[in-house]
């Protein structure tokens, strides 16, 4: 394996339903990803982009085969160890931005640091919501903001604890074309300043700003 490779998958299956209703959708032999990389993962609706993400995210265990995060293997660990992973190493950007809908844009961004005491991050957060762009915007409530205003806040909420790599599930999938791209410059900003994403997309024009392409086709990595 080569020194800068950040997550890597070995033969990752993953099967759902049981007997004869099994339907293995993911099979996919191997795939690495380099920390500073920016890739797009792409193919058809179906194809298991959310089900590899998941699987890299440790949201979801492999049916076979293994996670590999900076040389170690993860996916065999408990689930307080993944837990812990999830929240500290892996940002999530989902295409619902999944937003608590109670609590301010600020708290929305700290939710990933409650467990820690999450007073000693508001710092944090409120630069994280200026740098998104949101500045003078932290008190509202996610109905009180725009769709990509709310995607602008999971992003921030996705880079409170510093992860090493972000995972984006379809991020722009509820946004019109000009306000999608304002996201993908976004993701593009956070990229150049050294973290590793990953976008999961229908859309290829999505893909194109990306430095690199997986795609997928029925499982696989084609
Ligand atoms: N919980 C589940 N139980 C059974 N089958 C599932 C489940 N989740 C996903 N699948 C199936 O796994 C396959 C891959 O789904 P997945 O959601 O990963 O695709 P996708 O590429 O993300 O699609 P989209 O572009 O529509 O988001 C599909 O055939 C889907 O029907
Ligand atoms: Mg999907």
């Amino acid at each position: 394996m080569e020194p800068d490779v950040l997550i890597s998958g070995k033969n990752l299956t993953r099967v759902y339903g049981k007997n004869k209703l099994a339907v293995k959708v993911l099979d996919v032999k191997s795939l690495e990803i380099r920390r500073g990389e920016f890739i797009a993962l792409t193919g058809p609706s179906g194809c298991g982009k959310t089900t590899l993400l998941n699987l890299l995210g440790v949201l979801d265990r492999p049916s076979g085969g293994d996670i590999i995060f900076e040389g170690k293997k993860i996916s065999e660990r408990d689930e307080a160890f993944l837990c812990r992973f999830r929240r500290q190493r892996i940002g999530f950007i989902f295409q619902a931005y999944h937003l608590i809908p109670t609590i301010s844009a600020l708290k929305n961004v700290m939710v990933p640091a409650f467990p820690l005491g999450s007073g000693r991050y508001k710092r944090r957060a409120m630069e994280l919501i200026r740098q998104v762009g949101l500045a003078g915007k932290e008190g509202r409530r996610p109905d009180d903001l725009s769709g990509g205003e709310q995607q602008r806040v999971a992003i921030a909420r996705a880079l409170l604890l510093d992860p090493d790599l972000i995972l984006a599930d379809e991020p722009t999938g509820n946004l019109d074309s000009a306000t999608g791209a304002e996201i993908m410059d976004l993701l593009k900003t956070l990229n150049q300043k050294g973290k590793t994403v990953l976008v999961a997309t229908h859309d290829q024009r999505v893909a194109e700003g990306c430095g690199r392409n997986i795609r997928m086709m029925d499982g696989q990595i084609i």
